[in-house]
């Protein structure tokens, strides 16, 4: 597959289940259980493809877990700290600055402040996982980020909330590209993306504007499919 994602743009990716798009997301970031037997992965043209996933992240690439894993004994805040520490090159960097700009995105994000000191991800229902992925987005800044079900197991306004809030951190990192991995058409309405792209069985087979994902919504993936149409 080919998928080529310009500064500023938003793409949807959707696809049936199993069609390879957590797969691609994983292989992206760098996940050590995947390797690259054809093609290559480059960002702003140089080859990443070798990187390992620490590198990726430094140099901006970003990864909203489909399903996030939890750490304990590590406290989101101390996460966070650390994580925009590497992401920005700064050793020094001021704890007070992160927790400032924390409790800033936690509002906009509906999380409440008593989140920043429970542990990562340790008990966190399934909708406040995702929150706090798009709280890791807007705090490391990505040159590139796909998000990965993010919408998927979010309540209605759970996910108006983040629909807006992955709106307010692309208007503070316009540069940002995004590759939004949905299901839904309900997410899109927030996000606007500029291309949508259907994955079948691995490949692209269809690319185009938002009426795409309006197709999928009303006929499914049919006529995609080998067998159907
Ligand atoms: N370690 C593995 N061993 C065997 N098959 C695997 C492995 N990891 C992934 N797969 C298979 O690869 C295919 C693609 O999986 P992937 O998680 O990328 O799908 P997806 O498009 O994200 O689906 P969903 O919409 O359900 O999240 C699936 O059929 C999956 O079972
Ligand atoms: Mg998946």
């Amino acid at each position: 597959m080919s998928l080529s994602v310009a500064s500023g743009e938003i793409h949807a990716l959707m696809g049936p289940n199993g069609a390879g798009k957590s797969t691609l997301a994983a292989v992206i970031m760098g996940h050590p259980a995947y390797r690259i037997t054809r093609g290559r992965i480059a960002l702003s043209g140089e080859d990443i493809s070798l990187w390992p996933p620490d590198i990726r992240a430094k140099a901006g690439v970003f990864l909203a877990f489909q399903y996030p894993e939890s750490i304990d004994g590590v406290s989101v805040v101390q996460f966070l700290r650390q994580a925009v520490a590497a992401r920005k090159g700064q050793d020094d960097l001021s704890i007070l600055e992160v927790r400032i700009a924390m409790s800033e995105w936690m509002e906009r994000l509906g999380m409440d402040p008593s989140f920043a000191q429970r542990h990562l991800n340790q008990g966190f229902s399934g909708g406040e996982r995702k929150r706090n992925e798009i709280l890791q987005m807007a705090l490391l800044e990505p040159r590139v980020a796909v998000l990965d079900e993010t919408d998927s197991g979010l309540d209605i306004d759970a996910l108006r909330t983040v629909g807006r809030g992955v709106n307010l951190v692309k208007e503070s990192n316009q540069e940002m590209g995004v590759v939004v991995v949905t299901h839904y058409q309900a997410i899109l309405e927030y996000l606007q993306p500029d291309h949508v792209h259907i994955l079948v069985d691995g490949k692209v087979v269809a690319s185009g504007g938002p009426e795409l994902s309006l197709e999928v919504q009303e006929y499914g993936y049919d006529r995609w499919r080998d067998d159907g149409g």
